[in-house]
């Protein structure tokens, strides 16, 4: 069975209550395939919502109608933060169709597969684009754990993966889907609540990177116009490293981007970031403020902070800037269990780690300062 089949087959089915099919609603999550085996998440309004059978039914009816063997299939109750969003898009919706009515037309629910498209005028979504002078200092383990904190916070977010170099997201947060294609239409794959884009969806394995330089540009319009991301609060973007051409031309397509610098605490580093961040400036892209990535490793009996790549160069980089210095995160990898656990995901800290929580703390500064 392939995602595209079970969306399609999703669509079929309505929450009864919100009158309108699971996909649209967001409401079918972490589908998995085994196989011939199905397994998903239906989230629920409410703990009593008076529903749960009745969805159980219909969902597992769809899905074997569709080919599948087994459904394996869990309810969640959607945050209080989740409800409000949904509550909401459902009261301007009805707006919508109210005023639809009035005029004779069409809402905008049973228009076929709207195309939102985030790169319009009057979108408000944000986007922040994380830069960085060279590779490995963090730049996608930020990304990615920034996006995922802001989830956790109930915002809506996007994480595109544009570093043609390496793409490493999808990997990073232990996604193993690839996106459903129906009608032309892509559809994100969903993990920890964020919604996830990569160029290594769509490029071959190892195709050389020299054309993929000329590619981007246009995978990336392809990514804002052919992807149903429906509405999202911010977009991460995880960019090539450096100041090249393909960066440049990023730059210049999303006008709006707010610029996140990431830098070890390395003076050389630091400086080379600040190349970046002239060109953030250069494009008028505001900088929001500098991360510190690696920046002391913290003794786990002792406590004692030890600076093994050097200290000072996130303020450094931020007075150059004339930003701020946002967070510093030490050195230290997440455990998340072993490869095949559903939660897997080699980058992402818990929410509850000291390094999930300075995360918490750099998502709420970047939502103050958006
Ligand atoms: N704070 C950290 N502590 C330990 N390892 C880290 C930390 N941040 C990143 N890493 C690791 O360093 C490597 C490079 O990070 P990555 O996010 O891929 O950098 P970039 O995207 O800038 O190339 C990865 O293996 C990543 O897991
Ligand atoms: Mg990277």
């Amino acid at each position: 069975m392939t995602v595209e089949q079970i969306l399609e087959a999703l669509r079929s089915v309505q929450e009864p209550e919100l009158k309108n099919n699971l996909v649209k609603l967001n409401l079918a999550r972490n589908i998995r395939i085994f196989g011939d085996r199905v397994q998903l998440t239906v989230m629920l309004f409410s703990e009593d919502s008076p529903h749960r059978e009745k969805l159980k039914q219909e969902v597992t009816k769809a899905l074997k109608q569709a080919g599948a063997q087994e459904v394996d299939l869990d309810f969640e109750v959607l945050s209080k933060k989740e409800q409000e969003i949904l509550a909401e898009r459902i009261r301007k919706e009805h707006q919508e169709k109210v005023r639809a009515k009035r005029a004779g037309g069409r809402t905008p629910l049973q228009q076929e597969d709207p195309k939102p498209s985030l790169l319009s005028e009057d979108s408000d979504t944000v986007f922040i684009s994380v830069a960085s002078g060279k590779g490995g200092v963090g730049k996608s383990t930020v990304t990615v754990n920034l996006a995922v904190a802001l989830a956790r916070e109930g915002k809506r977010v996007g994480v595109i993966d544009a570093d043609i170099y390496g793409f490493s997201v999808p990997d990073m947060m232990g996604i193993t889907e690839r996106p459903a294609v129906v009608n032309k239409t892509i559809y994100p794959v969903e993990r920890f609540g964020v919604k996830v884009i990569s160029m290594g969806f769509f490029v071959e394995e190892n195709a050389p990177v020299i054309w993929r330089g000329p590619m981007l540009g246009k995978m990336l319009r392809n990514f804002f116009q052919e992807v149903e991301w429906g509405e999202l609060d911010y977009v991460i973007l995880d960019l090539p490293p450096g100041t090249g051409d393909v960066a440049l031309d990023v730059h210049q397509m999303l006008p709006r981007s707010r610029e996140l610098l990431v830098t070890t605490p390395h003076a050389t580093a630091a400086f080379v970031a600040a190349r970046a961040g002239a060109m953030a400036l250069h494009t008028k892209h505001r900088i929001l403020g500098v991360v510190e990535n690696m920046a002391y490793y913290q003794c786990a009996s002792c406590g004692n902070k030890d600076y093994v790549f050097g200290r000072g160069g996130g303020e450094k980089l931020a007075d150059e800037l004339n930003t701020d210095l946002l967070v510093q995160i030490p050195l230290g990898a997440p455990e998340n269990g072993n490869p095949g656990d559903p939660d897997f995901s080699p980058s992402v800290y818990g929410s509850e780690t000291s390094t999930g929580q300075l995360y918490r703390d750099l998502a709420r500064k970047v939502m103050e300062r958006v």
